[in-house]
């Protein structure tokens, strides 16, 4: 299938994990995409694996002039975009009393901040291109409700809901569709770091809140980063033209809105 023929990709915080997954499953739709990642090396490794159909974009959604530059690079070298998905992000975990105003700035700069102002940096390439667009944003069953030692990360990712509504409503007079996706637990790199916190501050053996969190999914297990790409295609594709403002839920059950 090749529902994304022609297609062009700009996928943040793509060298690794969900935004990986995502620049595999468009290029085998017919994209082309640029992996976006501060993470250059990775980045650059993860291109060459996928072969000529994705290019590596050195990117920090926390610095103006990098968005501008990773924007105007992905541009000069696949002519477009058509797709933007703002999936890169950082956990953050604390305590309400241990929370430190460094941590919130940086969790939001780049979780928020780097969604909203990569959004736009790409809204107007997509204004000016006067073809419309697709741009995914990547919320989180954690955006839905708090959890007692994550609230600065939910409260990112209920942010990103929120955005994503305000973006959408503002955009579509353009073409754009701006919808999210909201994962449940996601095994990976990602889920490796969490599990590492829970088992400092739960006193868990390492795996075990993986073990717990997936047996507590309805599905029965925690999700793969594959479980998630089938939505972001269809969110990019032409059968989603009558979709806005929406975040949906890919979590195997776990939150139902
Ligand atoms: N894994 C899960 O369980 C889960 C659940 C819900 C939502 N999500 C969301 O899905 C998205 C992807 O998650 P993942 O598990 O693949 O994460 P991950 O930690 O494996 O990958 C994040 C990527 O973002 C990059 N990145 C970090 N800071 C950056 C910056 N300043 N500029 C550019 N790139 C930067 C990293 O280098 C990395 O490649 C995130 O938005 C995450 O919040 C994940």
């Amino acid at each position: 299938m090749t529902r994304l023929h022609e297609k062009c990709a700009l996928i943040t915080g793509a060298a690794r994990g969900i935004g990986l997954a995502f620049a595999q499953a468009y290029v085998a739709e017919g994209a082309r995409v640029a992996i976006a990642d501060i993470d250059i090396d990775r980045a650059r490794n993860a291109a060459a694996a996928i072969g000529e159909a994705a290019i590596a974009v050195h990117m920090d959604v926390t610095d103006q002039a990098s968005i501008d530059a990773a924007v105007a690079e992905t541009v000069e070298k696949l002519g477009k975009i058509d797709i933007l998905i703002n999936n890169a992000a950082i956990f953050s975990a604390a305590p309400i009393t241990e929370i430190t105003r460094a941590d919130y700035a940086r969790t939001f700069d780049i979780n928020v901040a780097g969604t909203l102002f990569t959004l736009q940096a790409v809204a107007k390439h997509m204004i000016a291109r006067g073809k419309g667009g697709r741009i995914i944003n990547m919320a989180s069953q954690a955006g839905r409700r708090g959890e007692p030692l994550v609230a600065v990360y939910c409260a990112t990712k209920a942010a990103i809901i929120s955005l994503t509504q305000s973006a959408a409503l503002n955009l579509i007079e353009h073409g754009i569709n701006v919808n999210a996706i909201a994962p449940g637990v996601v095994d990976g790199e990602h889920w490796d770091g969490v599990d590492a916190f829970f088992a400092k501050h739960e006193g868990k053996a390492p795996g075990q809140k993986k073990r717990e969190v997936g047996a507590a999914v309805p599905h029965g297990r925690m999700g793969t980063a594959a479980d998630l790409t089938g939505m972001a295609v269809f969110l990019a594709s032409s059968d989603a033209d009558y979709i806005l403002a929406q975040t949906y839920n890919v979590d195997g059950g776990q939150w139902m809105s």
